[in-house]
């Protein structure tokens, strides 16, 4: 029988959404021929929700591989809204159950990260056959070791970081860049040890600001003129790390977009060692273009286990990788849950045995 397959993306984009996309589909029509239809629901769950969407067609998979963002469209639909009825009146939830059955699904793939994987678990408990496949640039999703996206963005931070390292010896500045990752540091983590950052601050280690200026002026005095700072975007001091998430990000918003962790890191460190300090923010650059090589492989296997999953008839699952396998996860096993740099992470280890400071 005729399979139909819904598939879309969800949350932020990264590298290698187009290219898993690529590989659920070749893999199904390899696998399955004629049997298989595939409908494009558009914009993330918000198509799903208004009934946008695009009957897909072989030929709308070719060149994927390489393609970076997602030609199905994403945007943010939060978790903590899917269940509240706002100003439209609209019922979500029974909305994307309508747009599923109008469509005759057989199943839903949904590419996302922490919060589409949310959702895709509410939809599973609704009685959807559900898949997932875990895409983020922060590499936070629990019961994998690795998401697509992520090897990208490490070496666009990295390299963001290569350049800055030449013109902060020119200059003899410290340099601030500040990496994204909000919650999880683990992109901050490998870029910066990839790149030779002298100092990294993550969310998970609250920093104090004169153990930074510290390792500045000890790399100054050293004969090191100049210093390069790694910055999580989610960075927070031990005064903001005893306050619940909730205040220090009013705190935040409340100083205005200039208020970043990593401006007000650069002012501190300019005032308290005398030291010239600049602010680099690569931002959205880190989630842009083409996926490198790993991730086109890594979006390849998963999207092809995604295939073989539909194929099976095994849903309420989630894709991922572990120790060097691709498996699958039940959804409500993983939903709810992040993966953080744990204190035992073998990197931080190394981290201090380089003499890089964690703030
Ligand atoms: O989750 C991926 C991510 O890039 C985070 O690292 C970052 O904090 C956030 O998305 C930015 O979100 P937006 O694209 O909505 O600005």
């Amino acid at each position: 029988m005729k399979k139909r397959v819904g598939i879309l993306t969800a949350g932020g984009d990264c590298p290698g959404l187009n290219a898993t996309i690529r590989g659920v589909a070749k893999a199904l029509y390899v696998r399955m021929g004629d049997n298989v239809e595939i409908i494009g629901i558009l914009n993330g769950y918000h198509g799903l929700i208004n009934g946008d969407y695009k009957k897909m067609e072989p030929d709308d998979f070719r060149g994927l591989l390489t393609l970076g963002g997602t030609i199905l469209g994403t945007k943010r639909t939060p978790f903590k809204m899917m269940q509240v009825i706002e100003e439209d009146k609209i019922d979500k939830v029974a909305a994307m159950k309508k747009t599923y059955k109008d469509l005759k699904l057989d199943c839903l793939l949904c590419l996302g990260g922490n919060g589409t994987h949310k959702t895709a678990n509410l939809l599973s408990q609704e009685g959807l056959n559900i898949i997932g496949l875990p895409k983020t640039i922060d590499n936070d999703i629990y019961g994998t070791d690795v998401t697509f996206g992520f090897h990208t963005a490490v070496d666009i931070a990295t390299d963001v970081i290569d350049r800055i390292h030449t013109t902060a010896g020119s200059h003899s500045r410290v340099m601030c860049i500040e990496i994204m990752g909000n919650k999880a540091g683990w992109l901050t983590l490998y870029a910066g040890i990839a790149g030779g950052a002298d100092i990294i601050l993550l969310p998970e280690l609250p920093y104090d600001i004169d153990r930074v200026c510290a390792a500045v002026e000890r790399r100054a005095k050293n004969g090191s003129n100049f210093s390069i700072i790694a910055v999580a975007e989610g960075a927070l001091n031990a005064e903001e790390a005893r306050m619940k998430r909730k205040e220090w990000t009013a705190k935040r918003a409340e100083a205005g977009f200039g208020a970043t962790a990593t401006n007000r890191i650069a002012a501190a460190v300019q005032k308290k060692t005398g030291m010239e300090t600049r602010v680099c923010i690569p931002g959205h650059m880190q989630r842009g273009g083409t996926p490198c090589a790993y991730d086109r492989v890594l979006s390849t296997q998963f999207g092809s286990h995604a295939a073989k999953l539909v194929e099976a008839e095994r849903y309420g699952v989630t894709v991922a990788m572990v120790n060097g396998r691709v498996i699958e996860n039940r959804l409500e096993d993983v939903a709810g849950k992040s993966r953080n740099i744990p204190e035992s992470c073998d990197l931080l280890t190394v981290a201090r045995r380089m003499g890089i400071s964690l703030g």
